[in-house]
């Protein structure tokens, strides 16, 4: 029962005699029956108190029965409560809202219920609705639920340290939106790990499948390193190369750091351009040493800076083998055409996986499907009963804090995605090991954080930027499993949870594909409603029998 607190810094109770400490665990979501209200709030620390101090100075050492008469009187636990939500018992009004009052004296404490955990976070068979459900809470059996619609409205993160299962989630996160038709999704998939097979460190299952395995042809893979995909099996992957010619100065401005580019090198970049024109790259590229001096000797420029940028060029072509002089073809607009059909891109990096080659490539091509984005929004508020909104675009980008670091995020285009939010239809889903890397004015935009464990402080602080309340959460997330669990807060679910992270195996892919074949199961089901149990059955084995034929245990 509830002993003692308040509002702004949470709620102490005293654990019952019977119960043990040792069962709670930090991160359990809880309810608290207040008079007029129930609250649902979330266990964030636990303690041995006592009532008599003499007990603590003479401890009943190994006097068992001294031990179980004192506890839960003299000697008891307390557990530290956050309550997250309200709820009234007045039937006319049920509605959740912010806490602001707490229970009173003694009120008593229970464990959720599924119920509570339906009611809170919705439950996956509502019509109409898009809850997801992303996993269990610690103790229970129980799913729960993300709201995917509220989720593709914002920027999103997902945070954990190397190895906490960030790839898992992201997986699971994205088959809802695609499952669910809710936006498309474009992944800029560093290790080849979303659209075909990717491993698991699980040596009963050391395969997964890929997005492309589980949505068929609503998802495209495009490659740049066709030879890679190629060799590991994936069908039809196409083929993406990127001209010199749509590399610009802004995309070298991202990458300063890892090509040692100073600023004044960068200056000389812009006088390049200038003179050289579009092709100013190549054109740099094929300059002798003597042709550079001429060239500064003519317009403005400085040699050695010149000669160091063209080194540095050199070693970003070496590196990426997708660029070409020139093509001809604009791969950037078929990735375009996919996403305006309602497909889904998982764009493959093959071999070309350096993070060099990743930021490159992914800082052009994003940066043109944003304009595009730009120019439909705009024909759209111009003119909304005629031009269709674009239609919604969820960019997926690994090692985040590369782009987002506060030098770089105000120039580069996901900054600018970040901090416009969904103005004009397209929102990130940033993946990352080190948050404290990223702008925390981006991260104060994030809509939903998704953080399996994380070590380093630094980054355990980023997560909570400009979250209320943060120090109780601190300790929960501190506090989780190495593997497979996580804390969701955000615009996706009414109040924080930690979460055993739902299983990204058979059991998920079949569920994945009766969500998607069940719209015409259901009409089928209609029809057959008069119809007799025997052959409502008969349509219920045939529609598992479907689904296992697409699922083979393998
Ligand atoms: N939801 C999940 N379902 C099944 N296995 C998981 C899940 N989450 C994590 N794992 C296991 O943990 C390993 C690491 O997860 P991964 O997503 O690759 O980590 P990260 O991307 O954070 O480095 C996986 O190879 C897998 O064995
Ligand atoms: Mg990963």
């Amino acid at each position: 029962m509830i002993t003692q607190g308040s509002l702004s810094a949470g709620l102490e109770m005293r654990l019952d005699g019977k119960q043990s400490v040792e069962n709670l665990r930090v991160g359990r979501f809880v309810v608290i029956e207040g008079e007029n209200n129930r609250f649902f709030s979330m266990l964030t620390d636990v303690s041995l108190s006592s009532s008599n101090a003499s007990v603590m100075l003479n401890p009943p050492a190994n006097d068992a029965f001294l031990m179980s008469v004192l506890s839960g009187t003299t000697t008891f636990g307390t557990v530290k409560l956050q309550p997250m939500l309200m709820l009234t018992k007045d039937q006319e009004e049920r509605e959740l809202r912010p806490v602001k009052t707490i229970p009173s004296h003694f009120s008593p404490v229970y464990e959720a219920d599924a119920q509570d955990f339906a009611l809170v976070f919705g439950d996956e068979n509502e019509p109409g609705q898009a809850f997801f459900n992303i996993g269990q809470p610690l103790n229970m059996d129980v799913p729960v639920c993300i709201n995917l619609n509220r989720f593709i409205e914002r920027s999103n993160g997902i945070f954990g340290k190397s190895g906490t299962g960030k790839s898992f989630l992201n997986r699971i996160l994205l088959s809802g939106v695609i499952a669910k038709d809710l936006a498309s999704v474009l992944i800029f998939d560093m290790h080849n790990e979303y659209g075909w097979q990717a491993m698991s460190e699980n040596k009963s299952a050391p395969r997964v499948k890929g997005l492309k395995q589980l949505f068929g042809a609503n998802v495209v893979v495009f490659s740049l390193d066709a030879e890679s995909s190629k060799a590991r099996g994936i069908p039809d992957a196409r083929e993406l190369y990127i001209g010199y010619n749509q590399i610009e100065i802004e995309d070298l401005d991202l990458l300063k750091n890892e090509l040692a580019l100073s600023e004044a090198t960068l200056e000389n970049a812009y006088i390049a351009r200038e003179r050289l024109g579009q092709d100013w790259i190549s054109a740099l590229l094929d300059m002798t040493g003597e042709e550079i001096e001429e060239f500064t000797v003519s317009f403005k420029g400085h040699p050695t800076a010149l000669k160091t940028l063209q080194r540095r060029l050199n070693t970003v072509v070496q590196k990426t083998p997708y660029l070409r002089p020139r093509v001809s073809h604009n791969y950037i607009e078929e990735i375009l055409s996919q996403i305006k059909a309602g497909k889904n891109v998982v764009l493959e990096f093959g071999r070309q996986n350096n993070l060099l080659s990743y930021m490159l490539a992914t800082n052009i091509i994003t940066r043109r499907i944003h304009a595009d984005y730009v120019r439909q929004s705009e024909r759209h508020i111009c003119d909304p009963e005629n031009v269709r909104a674009p239609r919604k675009l969820m960019i997926v980008i690994e090692e985040a804090h590369k782009f987002l670091a506060p030098q770089v995020a105000r120039q580069t285009i996901f900054g600018i995605i970040a901090r416009e939010m969904r103005k004009y239809f397209v929102t990130l889903l940033i993946v990352d090991q080190r948050p404290s890397g990223i702008d925390p004015e981006i991260l104060s935009q994030i809509g939903t954080r998704v953080t399996a464990l994380l070590n380093d402080d630094k980054d355990i602080d980023a997560v909570f930027t400009g979250v209320s309340g943060s120090q109780t959460l601190r300790t929960v997330l501190a506090q989780m499993d190495p593997k497979q669990q996580a804390l969701v807060l955000g615009y996706a679910v009414p109040m924080p949870v930690v979460v055993r992270t739902r299983s990204f195996d058979t059991d998920f892919y079949k569920a994945v594909a009766a969500s998607q074949y069940g719209d015409s199961l259901n009409a089928d089901w209609r029809e057959l409603a008069s119809g007799s149990p025997d052959e409502k059955r008969k349509l219920q084995e045939k529609a598992e029998q479907a689904i296992s034929e697409l699922f083979p245990d393998d």
